[in-house]
């Protein structure tokens, strides 16, 4: 991927639509020396997203859409270009982007997913790892296709079931990775 240019960070979007706990995650790495990445604006979904304090916190621009209509992602995108932002990070972003928004930032936007991709696409992945009596999950960091939680696969981490696991328990063990994992990701794709 060639968006590095001199010391400047790539400037970058995260798109939310719940608690923001990745986003959050994702901030405190974008200002660390080694990110290749600043953060520059946050795009939710939903008005109530909890996630949204962090535009507050970390004093970076957010922007509401709901993405309902084609006239909602054309002046998305032209937020985006406008703002000059050139990569996207969607965390827990819970929208359909269209083929014709991901064309336009054709291997530039990344999703991470909780669940060891390709099983589990889409909804409701631990309750599904738990009905299939799974021995182990994980979550995913995958670049962004047209379709569904499909694109070319960046990074996975295993984590193990438990016989009391409940959907809650295992999407907390498996935010714990998430945070890790998304970080990581972004360094591999940039530092090959
Ligand atoms: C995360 O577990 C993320 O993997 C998942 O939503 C959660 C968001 O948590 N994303 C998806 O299910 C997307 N298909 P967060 O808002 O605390 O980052």
């Amino acid at each position: 991927m060639v968006l590095l240019t001199g010391n400047k960070k790539i400037k970058t979007a995260v798109f939310i639509s719940g608690t923001g706990s990745n986003l959050n995650n994702l901030i405190k790495f974008s200002k660390k020396k080694t990110s290749p990445i600043s953060i520059d604006l946050i795009v939710s979904s939903n008005p109530k997203s909890e996630g949204l304090k962090f535009a507050k916190i970390f004093s970076i621009e957010k922007k509401i859409f709901n993405i309902k209509k084609n006239a909602d992602e054309k002046r998305l995108l032209k937020t985006l270009k406008d703002k000059e932002i050139n990569f996207i990070c969607l965390a827990g972003f819970m929208k359909i982007l269209s083929k014709n928004f991901i064309k336009n930032f054709k291997g530039k936007i990344l999703n991470i997913h909780p669940s060891l991709l390709p099983k589990y696409k889409g909804l409701d992945t631990h309750k599904r790892v738990l009905e299939n009596k799974e021995k182990f999950t994980g979550c995913t960091v995958h670049f962004v296709s047209s379709k569904l939680d499909s694109g070319k696969i960046i990074i996975q981490k295993k984590v193990m079931i438990k016989k009391d696991d409940t959907p809650k328990k295992i999407a907390k063990k498996v935010l714990v990775e998430e945070h890790k994992l998304y970080p990581k990701a972004i360094l591999k794709i940039f530092n090959p």
